[in-house]
Parts: C-alpha cells; structure tokens; sequence
C-alpha cells in the first residue's frame, strides 16, 4: 500500500538497459537542466562529468511519475551530489540558476552553435571561441580553412538544424530501398537509431542493409554511393570501409570490438514534396492558392524545392546483423550501459559486431536481438522503450 503522506517509492535499476524508458516521460523540466550541464562538461572535454549528468538524467526518464519533493528520489541509482542540488533547486524555484546562467554564457552559446556544424567536434570550436567566433556566419566570414565535411557543415547549416521528420526519414528509405535493389537485388534495409525507437524527428536518418546470403554484402557501399551520385541525390558522402570510431566506441575498446562495418556518412538532396492539388480542389494555374504569411517566410528562407538531410548508410554481413541493429538503434546511453552491463556483470564482450564470452573463451552467437538479451541475461527491451 502507498504511504499517504510519505515519498512514493519507485526502484529503479542502476543499469539504463535494465530499465524501460519510454519517450515521453514526466520529468522533463529537470532532464532539460541535466542535458545543459552535461552538454557543458562535454565543451569543457570532461566526458565523465557529461556521462554522469546524462545518467542522472537518465534515471528520472524512467520514473512513472513527475518528481515533487526531494524525497521521491531516495534510492535511485546514479543521482550524484551535483545532480541532486541542480533538482533541489528546480523543486523550490522552478529553475536553476547555475543552470540558468550557463545558458546564459557567451562560451556556452558560441560552443552550442560551433558544435552543431557537422564535421565540427568540441576540440575545433573551442579553438574558434578562443579566437573570437561565435556562430557559423562567423566561420564563413572568418576566411579559415575548412574541410571537405566542415564545407557542407555551414553550407547546409540550416536545413541540418531543422529536424528531419519520420515523413521525410520514409522518403529517403524509399530512396535507398530503390538503390539498393538495383545495385543488389534481394538485399534488405532497415530504418536503425532514433526513428527505430519511435521518435517523431531525428538530427539524421540511420540504416543498416544486410543481404540474406552471407558475403554478398561484400563491396555494396561504393556500388550504391556511385547509384545515388549519379542521379543527384547526394550532396555530401565520405565512405569508410574499415572504420573505427573511439566517439562512440571509446578508446579503450578491444582490437576484435572495432566497429569495422563499411560505412557512409551523407546528406543527401531530398526533393520536398509539391503543394497537394487535392487541399485546394478550386485552384487553377492561374489562381494560387492562398498561403498564410508563415508558408512564405518558411519557403523564402529555406533553399527551394529540396532538403539537406544527413543520412547514416552502414551495411552489415548477415550474421553479424543483430548485433549491428543493437548497436545502431541507440539511444547512445542505452549503448553504452548495455556494453557496461557486458563486461563488468558478465564477464563478456559487446560490439556492434558480436559478443565475446570471457569465461567460456568464446563467441556467442545470435540471429535477433531476444537472444543477444538473453544471453546477458537482460530482459528484453522493445526499441521504443530504449530511449535512455
Ligand atoms: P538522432 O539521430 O539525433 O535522432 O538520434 P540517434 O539515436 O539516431 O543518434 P545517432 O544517429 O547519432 O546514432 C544512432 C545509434 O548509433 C546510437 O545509438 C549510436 O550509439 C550508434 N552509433 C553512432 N555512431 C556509431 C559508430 O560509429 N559505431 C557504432 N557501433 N555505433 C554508432
Ligand atoms: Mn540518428
Ligand atoms: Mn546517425
């Protein structure tokens, strides 16, 4: 039975992929102020200050209730002294003030928008900030040499600003379904990261392609890159074919976890679709129809008739599949306690590629992610429930 007066008791375990965290959740007021001091320690390179921050927040994403008073967070995992005073605040105040004035700082700006230019990490912009620039006009005024992705970073600034909608994300999945048939026929795509978790926009569209006869996967990449160029649709491509990436898999990861699947970094050219003919059955061609002052500005100030849109292209041999649509389908803090939970509870080793048992000096094998959970002994946890 609840107690009337006292604190609603919730566990919570400490393990974000022991949990199930939903997309909308009651604490958004105080995961809000966490994501800003856990985005300031990641401009400041303290990752493990940004990581604990984004836990904490973490844990009150998968409350079944909005947090009121400080004692409805006794014994939750992961809430350090920092994070605590931060909510205290927010309970009294409604906001907080340290949070507040970062918001409020030049550096904290200046880092914000120098880092939401694609192919400009924290290191770049902290060098720009020090130099005096401030936004990505600034960049392009500044004469400074920029690289091939930093080019189309500020090229395509606003539109890679503006959120891709689940619409737009089923656009380019019919793209790419049609460029991959025609170069492979038979091979199969799967819409991966955030939208695979239901979420109604993303900052890039995610998909991993597989083919169900194992090694006939082999060398796809170029053949669908060169597909999607010659037709115009892509703006922007840089293709690895044996990549690791220590963002995402850290430094310290083993030779045999590198994520060395082919993969491709784009944005592509989505063409926007035309005003319907059928919402103004009594236009004709020489009649426009009427359009509200904010349809103007909108079209005025976007580039006309089509988006840029960053695209995720990963492609993936057969066996390896489930554990590339783990790995892939996020959200990164999920990712990184389920490796987390890998090792240090189970002695054994997760990759984007396979998992690695220690104790039995071997690889365990899977064909869905149920059984990679099982292996772990990890109840499942549908995609959608996996937004930590
Ligand atoms: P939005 O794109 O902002 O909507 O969120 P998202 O969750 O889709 O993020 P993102 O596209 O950045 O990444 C999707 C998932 O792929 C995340 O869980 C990442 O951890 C994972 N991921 C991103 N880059 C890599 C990589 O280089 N290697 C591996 N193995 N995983 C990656
Ligand atoms: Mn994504
Ligand atoms: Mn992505």
């Amino acid at each position: 039975m609840e107690p009337s007066s006292g604190a609603t008791v919730t566990t919570v375990k400490g393990y974000a992929c022991q949990r199930r965290t939903p997309l909308q959740h009651h604490n958004t007021l105080l995961t809000d102020a966490l994501l800003v001091l856990a985005e300031n320690a990641e401009f400041c390179e303290n990752e493990g200050r940004s990581v604990a921050f984004r836990r904490a927040g973490s844990v009150l994403k998968a409350l079944p209730q909005a947090v009121r008073k400080m004692e409805d967070l006794q014994g939750l995992p992961c809430l350090g002294g920092h994070s605590q005073r931060v909510i205290k605040e927010i309970l009294e105040d409604g906001k907080s003030r340290e949070v507040e004035m970062m918001l409020q700082s030049k550096q904290y700006q200046a880092m914000k928008a120098l880092t939401s230019i694609f192919g400009v990490g924290v290191k770049t912009a902290e060098r720009w900030f020090r130099e005096g620039l401030q936004r990505h006009t600034d960049v392009v005024n500044s004469g400074y040499k920029l690289n091939h992705t930093q080019q189309a970073g500020v090229q395509y600034y606003d539109d890679l600003n503006t959120p891709v909608t689940k619409a737009e994300a089923d656009a380019i999945g019919q793209i790419v379904e049609e460029a991959v048939q025609a170069v492979l026929p038979g091979a199969e795509i799967t819409l991966t990261g955030g939208f695979r978790r239901d979420k109604l926009t993303g900052h890039d569209v995610d998909f991993l392609i597989t083919h169900p006869e194992e090694g006939k996967e082999e060398g796809l990449m170029p053949k669908v890159v060169s597909w999607l160029e010659a037709r115009g649709l892509l703006l922007y491509q840089k293709t690895n074919t044996n990549s690791y990436l220590e963002s995402t898999d850290g430094p310290a990861r083993p030779s045999h976890n590198m994520d060395r699947f082919e993969r491709c970094f784009s944005i592509f050219r989505l063409e926007r679709p035309h005003a319907r003919p059928e919402q103004h059955p009594q236009a004709t061609c020489e009649e426009q129809p009427q359009d509200d002052d904010s349809a103007r500005e909108r079209r005025a100030s976007q580039s006309p008739g089509w988006k840029a849109v960053r695209v995720d292209l990963v492609v993936t041999p057969v066996s390896q599949f489930a554990f590339a649509l783990l790995g892939w389908t996020g959200s990164q803090l999920f990712e990184r306690d389920l490796r987390r939970w890998a090792g240090q509870e189970k002695h054994m080793s997760l990759s984007s590629h396979a998992l690695y048992d220690s104790k039995q000096n071997r690889y365990l094998r899977a064909s869905s992610e149920e059984e990679i959970f099982a292996h772990l002994g990890l109840e499942f946890i549908p995609p959608a429930e996996r937004n930590a």
